[in-house]
């Protein structure tokens, strides 16, 4: 398993250039099994769950191509196997977005049950609901979701009001309502960017999709979706850790490529802690200046509020600025992991419950701590770039889950900090390269 190791202390400067959106990316991949032509989408990023979900894909039939590293093209015209198996959902809970286009196109569909996680239970009962609303007949059989569309094998639109709002259960939902017969309303949908990005590949597709973005999404259902073409929005969480990295360190980064209209609440709030953060253009920011950052409280909201996914790497920001600050987590019950390993760099922080209250600032010290999600893993990479002396990272696999080489993006902004490969076989860039092999 690899390792980063960093020592901390020295400034970021330059430009960094943002991937595409894995949370995008994932639903879009998905949204291929739709249909038996071909779907090509460019600005996929470079990353392990990428991977996987490219892995399920040809596990069940479908033959993706890389002609060129980030794009990927799709063609599910022969799909032999309904099911995304435990291996698979164990790894990346995102394989369940499979359920939803398989059994919107097939009539049917088994997905294991995703279990718990580091961040919570995160139970799937809400997409479960939400298609035997459209008609399907859904089972549990030994582990394993086993879904059936209607004697005709079609979905039918229903009115669907989600208790709470779900991102991949809106994508899901929104995925079988294509093509089932009739219209489907999604009642208080999730409003996130990547639900409206995913619509528009759907609508490419031949799709009948409106309100995408908003609480309320309607899809005319039509008999047949055929092949597109999109390009992946910017991720936003990356284009957040990288403003929170160029204020921690007080740099000087200007950040390419991303979408600055997604990441609004965010942007508030860094401005508000103190962050002078410029919108060069509409797809670059500058995060500079060495201005007194202030304490500020958060709380976590589904879209457009501040995302849970900038939870943890904003708690290591409050470290080290001036003041006492409360951060609430409401959209996971467990998403704390980083306390603990914050705590052992020396950040005085204590959970009351759902919130966690942190005094700064502090002088982090480097240390020995262990990576436990891919959010918690980010916040950690901060918090070594300006703790004193070295900090090494373990399982940093989680954080190559979801952000594309963020050690090398760091070390070309003059971070210190390197990958120590423990295996071959564990190394992200054995499976780049493979990749790369075979475009
Ligand atoms: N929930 C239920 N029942 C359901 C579905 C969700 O109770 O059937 C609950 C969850 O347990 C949670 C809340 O509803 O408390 C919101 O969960 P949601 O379904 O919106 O999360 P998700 O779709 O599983 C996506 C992202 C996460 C991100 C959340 C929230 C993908 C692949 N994953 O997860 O991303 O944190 O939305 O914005 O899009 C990450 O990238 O690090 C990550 C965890």
């Amino acid at each position: 398993m690899d390792k980063f190791r960093i020592t901390g202390g020295k400034p970021l400067r330059g430009r960094v250039s943002i991937s595409g959106a894995k949370n995008s990316a994932l639903p879009c991949m998905a949204a291929a099994i739709l249909t038996s032509e071909r779907v090509t989408l460019h600005n996929i990023p470079y990353v392990r769950d990428i991977i996987t979900q490219r892995r399920l894909l040809e596990d069940i039939g479908a033959t993706v191509l890389t002609p060129e590293l980030r794009t990927h093209q799709i063609s599910a015209s022969h799909i032999e196997i309904f099911e995304a198996p435990y291996d698979l959902v164990k790894t990346m809970r995102a394989s369940v977005l499979a359920l939803g286009p398989l059994l919107a196109r097939f009539g049917k569909a088994k997905v294991s049950l995703p279990g718990g996680c580091a961040i919570g239970t995160r139970p799937i009962d809400l997409h479960l609901r939400g298609f035997e609303q459209l008609g399907a007949e859904v089972k549990l059989e030994a582990g394993d979701v086993v879904a059936r569309a209607p004697q005709d094998g079609r979905l039918r639109g229903a009115e669907i009001n989600f208790a709470k709002a779900t991102v991949t259960g809106t994508e899901n939902l929104m995925m079988a309502a294509t093509l089932a017969t009739g219209k489907t309303i999604l009642n208080n949908a999730a409003c996130e960017p990547e639900i409206d990005d995913l619509a528009e590949l759907l609508n490419k597709m031949g799709a009948r999709v409106r309100g995408a973005g908003t609480s309320t999404i309607e899809i005319d259902g039509v008999e047949s979706l055929g092949g597109a073409e999109h390009t992946i929005i910017p991720d936003r969480i990356e284009t957040g850790t990288f403003i929170v990295a160029g204020a921690i360190t007080r740099g000087d980064v200007e950040i390419r490529d991303c979408r600055p209209e997604h990441s609004v609440a965010l942007i508030a709030k860094l401005k508000d802690v103190g962050v002078q953060i410029e919108e060069l253009n509409q797809s670059t920011l500058r995060v500079s200046g060495t201005p007194k950052l202030r304490a500020r409280d958060v709380t976590t909201e589904p879209h457009p509020g501040f995302p849970t996914d900038m939870q943890a790497q904003y708690m290591t920001l409050m470290t080290q600025v001036e003041g006492r600050s409360a951060i609430a987590e409401t959209v996971f019950e467990n998403r704390f992991m980083h306390v603990s390993e914050l705590q052992r760099m020396g950040a005085r922080i204590q959970i009351d419950g759902h919130t966690a209250i942190v005094e700064g600032p502090v002088r982090l010290t480097g240390a020995r701590v262990l990576a436990s999600d891919l959010r918690a893993s980010a916040s950690l990479v901060l918090a070594g770039l300006v703790a004193d002396g070295e900090t090494s990272i373990e399982r940093v696999y989680h954080i190559d889950r979801g952000y594309e080489r963020i050690e090398a993006k760091m070390r070309a902004l003059g971070g210190d900090i390197e990958r120590i490969r423990e295996s071959v076989t564990g190394a992200l860039s054995s499976d780049l390269e493979g990749d790369a092999a075979m475009a």
